[in-house]
């Protein structure tokens, strides 16, 4: 467990590093990552390099005891080499190239660019794998930031098409799978498929949706070219990359694959403002983040990470980017920061080491304010590196990595079907996988994000939240967990060509859940539907919302109905183990639900209310108060507190020893 910061050595006059240097050590940090937006300073000029400037400021960072993370620049590509290779340009929708200016202006399939940036990764690597002070890499920066993850290049299409030459082998294959017999859509040979846009009306989803999962490849593959090139050069030190949160729009399992340690960048006040939360919740939890958010996060990137997950960049203060810029609450970065720690974090590293008085994120807080004095952040920051020494000290296993007894099952292909293919405006599905998660979180549950083809051994609750597709061993490897298993609406309803199954929803999973689905419908946002858990013509436990699967059952097996809607069809079944949710429910009708099941899972629950939030690791019980009331807690005696006390202040942590 230690803290680090983002620094730009470039931004500052040399003669101020020393003295950064110096005062990093002095709060606390550990490590320093540098350089992802360097290469117009690297490589001025074409071919010319001028290493200089990084080599002292390397040295600077490590005299002072810092361990450097190195990045590759390849998230801003200099001047001269758009100039030189226009067609390194995304390509949007419309057709047009995305322009010079900002960052992230290139396609990953662009031969020129693949060639240009094994080049400054191959520089960058030999130049200071060896260096002493480099004990990380960092490949390049937010992949996909700024929607950069699909372009429609010529290279791009190209690149699809022996994409789907490699998927399907011939076209008779590819017409039969996505079935363009429909509208007269047949293709006569791989070349006259171009990329799904600009067409009069909707572009056929199984062709958009082939689109999108060649993209994400290419993102791998990206990444794989710029990690092999790092190991090549600098055996043995871990690489990361620094994912976003709650991004969708490539398959963040396989980047992950490729490196040591998946790291994200958490800022929870402008996630919060920018995500589907509604007004009444943004502003409840304006200064201090939605409670689940950053932790949700952690849980998903933590599954993905070889090494223990970092925080790459934690937000400071306020930020530049969301529609509204609040400042957190006088105890938030703290608190942030030791919720990271309690999911298993190996690092929080803040964004950035001062303000930057100019340019596009001149507004962005920084540890240091523009004229270098210690921020709010900053004095947190510093109180999180002393608090780690108390924390370590009382137990030298405080972020051991555990596997939790819930697991949810988190997918990206499920995201980008459901937004091909919404069926209703609002079938959000990262929201709904949030809000499954949420649920679990409010019952005082720790949880393990895990991908569709995780081994689910050991877990005592499986969540699945809507997954359109399922692998065809999923219901063996459910089945063979023992764990009680709840499967959102939806699960089992397509194809991964898209269509709808054979033999209708659930699919492949009717072996363990004797149902049909034989019509479906979404609702409107201000539209809901009762539901009843005892008689039919009770009163309402609850409502169903955004959607409804109308079930009937599959031949001679049968299901229990524990959950009925105000029209009698069944909201909620379970057989066996599984437990199947026609609809999604209000969030209280969630929790109750869960609870139960969790209960029949063998697993204690606690009712946690909103604002309070607990995590277990290593021994030790971590509890973050996000409300504005101080919390009491009871049954914990008085030996057994390392940070805090019974009495959990707003924005307060308390950590003590589990019983
Ligand atoms: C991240 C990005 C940083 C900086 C930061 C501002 O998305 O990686 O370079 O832009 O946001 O919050």
């Amino acid at each position: 467990m230690r803290i680090g910061v983002c620094y730009y050595p470039e931004h500052w006059p040399e003669s101020m590093w020393e003295d950064d240097a110096r005062r990093m050590k002095a709060l606390g940090i550990e490590q320093v990552r540098i350089a992802e937006f360097a290469w117009s300073r690297i490589e001025p000029t074409p071919g010319e390099y001028d290493w200089g400037w990084l080599d002292r400021a390397v040295d600077v960072l490590g005299a002072a005891g810092l361990k450097v993370v190195m990045c590759t620049p390849t998230a801003t590509p200099p001047k001269w080499l758009i100039d030189r290779h226009p067609d390194i340009l995304p390509v949007g929708a419309d057709g047009r190239p995305r322009g010079f200016g900002s960052r992230r202006h290139y396609d990953f399939s662009s031969p020129a660019y693949f060639e240009a940036s094994r080049r400054i990764c191959s520089a960058v690597a030999e130049r200071y794998g060896q260096h002493p002070a480099v004990a990380y890499w960092q490949t390049d920066n937010e992949f996909g930031c700024h929607h950069t993850v699909v372009s429609y290049s010529p290279a791009a299409v190209a690149r699809f098409r022996e994409w789907l030459k490699a998927r399907y082998r011939t076209i008779q294959a590819l017409n039969e799978a996505w079935g363009t017999v429909f509208w007269s859509m047949e293709y006569r040979g791989f070349e006259d498929i171009d990329a799904p846009v600009g067409t009069v009306t909707e572009a056929h989803p199984s062709h958009r949706l082939d689109y999108r999962r060649f993209a994400s490849d290419e993102v791998a593959r990206y990444n794989r070219m710029q990690v092999e090139i790092i190991r090549a050069h600098s055996p043995g030190r871990p690489v990361a990359h620094n994912f976003m949160q709650l991004f969708t729009e490539f398959d963040h399992y396989k980047v992950a694959a490729d490196l040591d340690v998946a790291a994200w960048d958490s800022y929870p006040l402008g996630g919060l403002e920018e995500q589907w939360f509604a007004p009444d919740v943004k502003a409840r939890w304006l200064r201090s983040g939605h409670p689940d958010f950053a932790s949700f996060n952690h849980d998903v990137y933590r599954g993905m990470s070889k090494l223990p997950f970092w925080v790459m960049e934690q937000q400071p203060g306020p930020v530049n980017w969301a529609q509204w810029n609040p400042a957190p609450l006088p105890g938030m970065v703290r608190l942030w920061s030791w919720e990271a720690f309690a999911h298993g974090a190996g690092c929080v590293s803040y964004f950035r080491w001062r303000q930057a008085p100019f340019a596009q994120e001149q507004m962005h807080a920084g540890l240091n304010t523009p004229d270098n004095r210690l921020d709010v952040g900053g004095s947190e920051a510093s109180q999180v590196a002393s608090e780690i020494h108390t924390v370590l000290a009382a137990h030298a296993d405080a972020n051991a990595q555990i596997r939790s007894k819930v697991a949810l099952v988190y997918d990206y292909e499920a995201k980008w079907l459901f937004e091909i293919h919404p069926q209703g405006a609002d079938f959000h599905y990262p929201r709904f996988a949030f809000e499954y998660y949420s649920a679990l979180r409010a019952l005082g549950l720790d949880v393990d994000v895990v991908p569709v083809d995780a081994s689910f051994d050991g877990y005592s609750l499986i969540v699945v939240p809507p997954l359109p597709v399922v692998p065809d061993d999923f219901a063996e490897r459910l089945t063979r967990s023992g764990a009680q298993v709840v499967l959102g609406p939806r699960t089992g309803s397509k194809t991964r060509e898209l269509r709808i199954p054979a033999n209708l929803p659930p699919g492949a999973l009717t072996s363990v859940l004797p149902l049909r689905v034989w019509r479906v419908e979404s609702m409107r946002p201000n539209v809901t539907e009762a539901v009843l858990l005892g008689q039919t013509g009770g009163t309402a436990d609850g409502v169903a919302r955004h959607w409804r699967d109308f079930i009937d059952s599959d031949g001679p097996a049968s299901f229990d109905v524990r959950a009925r809607f105000a029209d009698d069809h069944p909201a909620y079944v379970r057989s066996g183990a599984y437990h199947y949710f026609a609809s999604l429910f209000d969030d209280a009708l969630t929790m109750r639900l869960f609870a139960r099941i969790a209960q029949e899972a063998g697993l204690d629950t606690q009712a946690l209310g909103d604002s309070l939030r607990i995590s277990r690791r290593g021994g030790l019980t971590y509890v973050f108060n996000y409300g504005d009331q101080v919390h009491t807690l009871d049954n914990v005696s008085d030996d057994a507190f390392v940070i805090g006390s019974h009495e959990v202040a707003p924005q307060g942590v308390a950590v003590y020893r589990s019983q």
